[in-house]
């Protein structure tokens, strides 16, 4: 018989510290105006000295292991994306995380795709799953990115937030409870354009390294900007192209929340009507991997989203990576 993946619940967690337009007004030169102006952003989330990302992570899958209504025993694998790791090597954040839920014995790995993580774990686990291998994975995509993010430049400083998102990906014989089609790639040739510079082998950890800044994130916002809306836009079209669907068919439009404007180029471009886009970004700003299941639960807790609703993801980010899913929601 033939199995499906299927996205059988979501959960998510925000820091309770909100950090305000206007208390960056007070951080670096901009204005609550020029924020809102240009990106759509309000204000985003800042986890605590006490919380790292498997903290984050652990919330949100918390709420998603329930929502799906199976025990820890069951899980067969756990996988993070992120990156803002609770250790650069070592252990990954997936096993810290399978250690603080008590799930043992089972694979844990995190996987590097920096804002696209999470739809590429869909496309990891719907292999995994649909190849018979694995009955149940916990996916998380989960970020303290204000860990890498450089407070005294007002470019990338203003954008990001912290927050974790989680899922259960089950199996199902049931094809209208079925993760579709995704289709996810990359190009290394723009990494400049979005980087962290040091902390790695390339640039291992000096004085130096700090004094430079080179541990904080580096964006060419502007041409990265550009690059993202014609990704966005022409894998959302390639994608509906070869399901033969248009943005009539879907119910929800789940972009990567990055930029208001660009959201809503991306959107117009497609012709997604308004009231089926889901935006938090004015609340949390981009938050990374954790960006498309925040987005997806926040639209889920609200009671937008149904069982068997068709959801159509669209992410980018570092790398570039990007990605497009279309799924149909398998929880209840
Ligand atoms: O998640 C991964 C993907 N990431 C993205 O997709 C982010 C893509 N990029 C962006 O969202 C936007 O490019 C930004 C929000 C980062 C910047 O907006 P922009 O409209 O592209 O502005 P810009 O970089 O072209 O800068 C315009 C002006 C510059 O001043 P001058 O040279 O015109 O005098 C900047 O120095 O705005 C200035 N500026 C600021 N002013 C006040 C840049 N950042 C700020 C700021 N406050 N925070």
């Amino acid at each position: 018989m033939r199995v499906y993946a299927s996205l059988k619940s979501i959960g998510s967690y925000a820091p309770e510290k909100i950090l305000s337009n206007k208390d960056l007004e007070k951080m670096v030169q901009t204005s609550d105006e020029w924020i809102q102006k240009r990106t759509g952003i309000l204000e985003r989330r800042i986890a605590s000295k006490d919380e790292s990302t498997s903290d984050l992570g652990v919330r949100a899958a918390k709420i998603a292991i329930k929502r799906a209504g199976i025990k820890l025993e069951e899980i067969d694998g756990v996988i993070c994306a992120t990156l803002s790791p609770d250790y650069m090597t070592m252990p990954s954040t997936a096993s810290v995380i399978s250690h603080k839920l008590g799930i043992k014995n089972v694979m844990a790995f995190d996987i590097s795709a920096a804002c696209s993580g999470f739809v590429y774990l869909l496309n990891l686990s719907k292999a995994l799953i649909e190849s018979k291998m694995y009955k149940n994975l916990l996916i998380i995509g989960a970020e303290k990115i204000s860990s890498f993010v450089d407070y005294e430049d007002r470019a990338t400083c203003i954008l990001f937030g912290d927050g974790g998102g989680a899922a259960i990906v089950s199996q199902t014989t049931d094809p209208n409870k079925a993760i579709l089609d995704i289709n996810v790639s990359a190009d290394g040739e723009y990494g400049d354009l979005l980087i962290t510079p040091g902390g790695g082998s390339k640039d291992p950890c000096s004085l130096n390294l700090i004094e430079r800044r080179g541990q904080f994130i580096k964006m060419s916002g502007n041409e990265v900007f550009k690059i993202a809306v014609k990704t966005l836009t022409n894998d959302v079209i390639e994608i509906l192209e070869k399901n033969n669907l248009s943005a009539k068919d879907i119910d929800h439009f789940i972009p990567h929340q990055a930029n208001y404007r660009i959201i809503e180029a991306v959107r117009m471009k497609l012709g997604f009507e308004e009231s089926k886009t889901v935006l938090t970004i004015h609340k949390y700003g981009n938050t990374s991997a954790a960006s498309i299941p925040m987005a997806i639960d926040d639209a889920y807790s609200s009671g937008r989203i149904k069982k068997g609703d068709l959801m159509l993801l669209d992410t980018f980010g570092g790398g570039f990576t990007w990605g497009s899913a279309l799924v149909r929601f398998g929880g209840d």
